[in-house]
């Protein structure tokens, strides 16, 4: 029954088989028990599945995570959760109980929401090992004695939800006692051949409890609409109390509500998001769905007997647990706002992967996302640990041929030809590495990776005709001005051969730190052959960018590729086309995140502010201006002449046009690193826009970093903080007068500086 320490002890992979089907499947629970004679001097469990699972000792759950052990590439890898598990057992009989479902693994995918992407039966595989003094080592590993049976969770789905029938609840299953002989035995499936790798990355957890912040009747009178006043991914914990046995209540989610006060249900496609407890008749029932998510802000509750109060749901917000790291306020609520709808982007969209979106049936890594946003992530949070598992599944999913693919993990390529390798997407494999590594200053992540993403520069380089790169997918992709969002105004070619600079660049960087002097030499060729590229192709003689709208010249010069005597033409140009525009953007995924640096860089923050502080159409305060607790997909996901924007793809949860969260942190806020991992710390303010203050901090892997700056009469009083063992320097704007400290000793730093020039800036 128990076994003892034998090095070829394996667990197998264990469940309950099941055909494929085109409906959610049940979730299984699967049972061990064994005993323990002796004192348990220490215990750690290792786990993993395909697909999502909860796990309890004697009736207890072992941690509080929601569906792990999350999301890989499970062609190749399976994340492995090891924990401590002393506190959970005694002497005598105890039991493992597992809850399993199909999670990501088995369950619906992509849009379609086709099922079974990896396989058909989500399995388990778990080794308890159980240290009871004098090298005597009690192992349980999952085998085929463990026990099986459906659960009362009937069906269980990622995007359409969960159900749970209280009345099928086997009361003491997990807990020793229980007379499990009218369960089955355990399946054993065939040896899974991937890589089981110790999780990396914080579990997902519920970080926050929201309560409703109103309940109406819906408009056709038959149910309710709780609206918690935030968008979010997460479930509800439901409570009720006095209902019949066997009532049906259903949960329905949406992030706005139509015209008529009704839940807006179109832009989830085929993602039915619908929660469904069926009651037991008991004097008061609670409930957590724990294998689904929804991203929302409003719920429907419908079949419920008497009237909800605000304990009847709770708001539960799921995301990987990171740790906070940054904090920015200042004088401008809308920008606060923003700033909040940008830090809850992120929070409803880092599920283990850094996702497009939480609700509709995509939830998918797409790498350009997470690529314009991962700069503003790593002020917000730490995620270092995060995206260092994100590029194991990138690398997993890598092409023969080099090229990452457009969304990790990897469910596209088998369905959808050339979805590796566009430009600004694949290019993540590049950018994201680097920016962890220049917040957080630690070389593994570049060195772990290092020859995947050699493998895409020769990818890149391969597949260009000298330096230029061909047209690919996306484009600017959603900029103001497509038809269709390939088709914008800037080429995609043109994107594409800037990024193969700008991702050259940053690999003779890296092959230089990681001394590689040959490849460092290679790279630079690289970068200065798709430099010459973009020239030639893209740049006329007076300046003018291919495309002549702002994203080109935005990649043009974030990317430092206009000849340094065209460069003031590029400027002006881009400033003439931002002013055609009547001081509005008209960019999509790619130029959205350099405009405002690009502005500043060039010395124009006062236009950046002013398209920061825009609020009509199109413009990052539109949304506010419309109630966006979230960053939306598109600048017209909402308006208000024509409702809502195109449904086929509608999301109000989309962080990629939040990615300016950087520039108003690093540049409103001012606080910046000027060497890796702040090993040198820059604070650069910029104070405009009419904005009288602001206060950013960041804990950073140096100490804690504040800057505040408020505009008073005739000066800017600045209060700063520098953490011990970290140069620093101050650079104000040149409206300021120079005599201030250009350096700045670690500890705490209060003065005034006058205005030498009037402001703003
Ligand atoms: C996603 C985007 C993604 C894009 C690729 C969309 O369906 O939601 O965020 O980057 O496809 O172009």
């Amino acid at each position: 029954m128990t076994k003892t320490l034998s090095s070829d002890l394996i667990p197998q992979w264990i469940g309950i088989r099941r055909p494929a089907s085109s409906d959610p499947s049940p979730a299984s629970c699967l049972r061990k028990e064994f005993r323990i004679d002796g004192e348990v001097r220490s215990a750690s469990m290792e786990w993993t599945a395909l697909g999502v699972a909860t796990v309890e000792i004697n009736g207890c759950r072992i941690d509080d995570g929601f569906l792990s052990p999350g999301w890989s590439d499970y062609r190749s890898r399976v994340q492995l959760i090891r924990c401590d598990v002393s506190a959970f057992l005694r002497l005598g009989a105890n039991v493992i109980g597992v809850t399993l479902a199909d999670g990501w693994y088995a369950g619906a995918l992509l849009w379609q929401s086709e099922r079974c992407h990896y396989g058909e039966s989500p399995q388990f595989c778990a080794m308890l090992r159980i240290n009871i003094g004098e090298e005597q080592d009690i192992l349980i590993p999952t085998d085929e004695n463990w026990r099986v049976h459906e659960s009362a969770i009937t069906s269980a789905d990622i995007y359409h939800g969960e159900t749970y029938d209280a009345r099928l609840a086997v009361p003491g299953w997990s807990s020793p006692g229980f007379n499990d002989s009218s369960w089955s035995q355990a399946e054993v499936f065939s040896a899974y051949r991937g890589i089981k790798q110790p999780k990396r990355c914080g579990i997902i957890r519920c970080t926050e409890q929201l309560r409703p912040v109103s309940f109406s009747v819906s408009s056709d009178g038959a149910g309710w609409i709780c609206d918690f006043g935030q968008n979010f991914a997460g479930v509800c914990r439901l409570v009720v109390r006095n209902q019949p046995r066997g009532n049906k209540i259903t949960l329905r989610f949406a992030e706005m509500l139509q015209d008529d006060g009704s839940l807006y249900l179109e832009n989830l496609r085929t993602a039915r998001a619908t929660d469904v407890y069926i009651c037991n008749g008991d004097r008061c029932e609670e409930w957590t769905p724990q294998f689904t998510f929804h991203g929302f802000r409003y719920a429907r509750i419908d079949g419920l007997v008497g009237s909800p109060d605000m304990t009847t749901l709770t708001g539960l917000v799921l995301h990987t647990d990171l740790e906070p790291t940054g904090e920015f306020e200042c004088s401008n609520a809308d920008i606060n706002q923003l700033m909040s709808n940008i830090r809850w982007g992120m929070r409803s969209n880092f599920l283990d992967v850094p996702t497009d979106c939480p609700q509709r049936d995509e939830r998918l890594g797409w790498t350009g996302d997470a690529q314009v946003f991962v700069g503003t992530a790593a002020l917000l949070y730490d995620v270092r640990t995060f995206f260092e598992k994100w590029m194991f599944d990138l690398v997993d999913g890598q092409q023969e041929n080099g090229a990452f693919p457009d969304v990790a993990p990897d469910v596209l390529t088998a369905k959808v030809p050339d979805s590796f390798g566009n430009a600004a997407w694949g290019d993540a494999g590049i950018i994201c590495p680097w920016v962890v590594y220049w917040h957080y200053g630690k070389l593994d992540i570049l060195r772990e990776h290092y020859d995947a993403m050699c493998r895409y520069m020769d990818f890149q380089n391969e597949t260009s005709r000298d330096g230029l790169r061909p047209e690919t997918r996306y484009g600017d992709w959603l900029a103001i001005d497509a038809v269709i969002p390939q088709h914008a105004p800037v080429p995609s070619d043109l994107i594409g051969t800037a990024y193969f600079a700008r991702t050259a660049e940053i690999m003779e960087q890296i092959a230089s730190l990681l001394n590689h002097p040959e490849d460092t030499s290679r790279f630079q060729r690289m970068k200065q052959k798709a430099r010459e590229a973009f020239r030639r192709e893209f740049v006329t003689e007076s300046g003018r960018v291919v495309g002549d709208c702002q994203t080109a010249y935005l990649v043009a010069l974030a990317f430092d590729l206009v000849p340094e005597k065209l460069v003031e033409p590029a400027v002006e140009r881009l400033v003439t086309l931002i002013h055609q525009r009547n001081d509005h953007l008209s960019t999509g995924f790619v130029g959205t995140p350099l405009l405002c640096p690009v502005l500043t860089k060039f010395g124009h923050s006062d236009l950046a502010y002013k398209l920061l502080l825009q609020d009509d159409y199109p413009s990052w305060l539109y949304p506010i201006r419309n109630g966006a607790t979230t960053i939306w997909e598109r600048w017209n996901s909402y308006t208000k002449t024509d409702g809502f924007g195109p449904v086929g793809m509608n999301s109000f949860n989309h962080y990629a046009y939040g990615a300016v969260g950087e520039w108003i942190f690093s540049t409103v806020g001012g606080i910046q690193a000027a060497a890796p991992g702040y090993s040198e710390i820059r604070i650069a303010p910029v104070p405009g826009g009419g904005i009288t203050s602001a206060s950013s901090s960041l804990r950073s892997p140096r100490g804690i970093i504040r800057c505040s700056w408020t505009i008073g009469s005739d000066n800017l009083e600045l209060d700063i903080e520098i953490p011990p063992g970290s140069p620093a320097t101050l650079q104000l704007p040149p409206n300021c007068a120079p005599s201030y400290p250009a350096q700045l000793s670690p500890g705490h730093h209060t003065f005034k500086v006058g205005w030498c020039a009037k402001l703003p800036i």
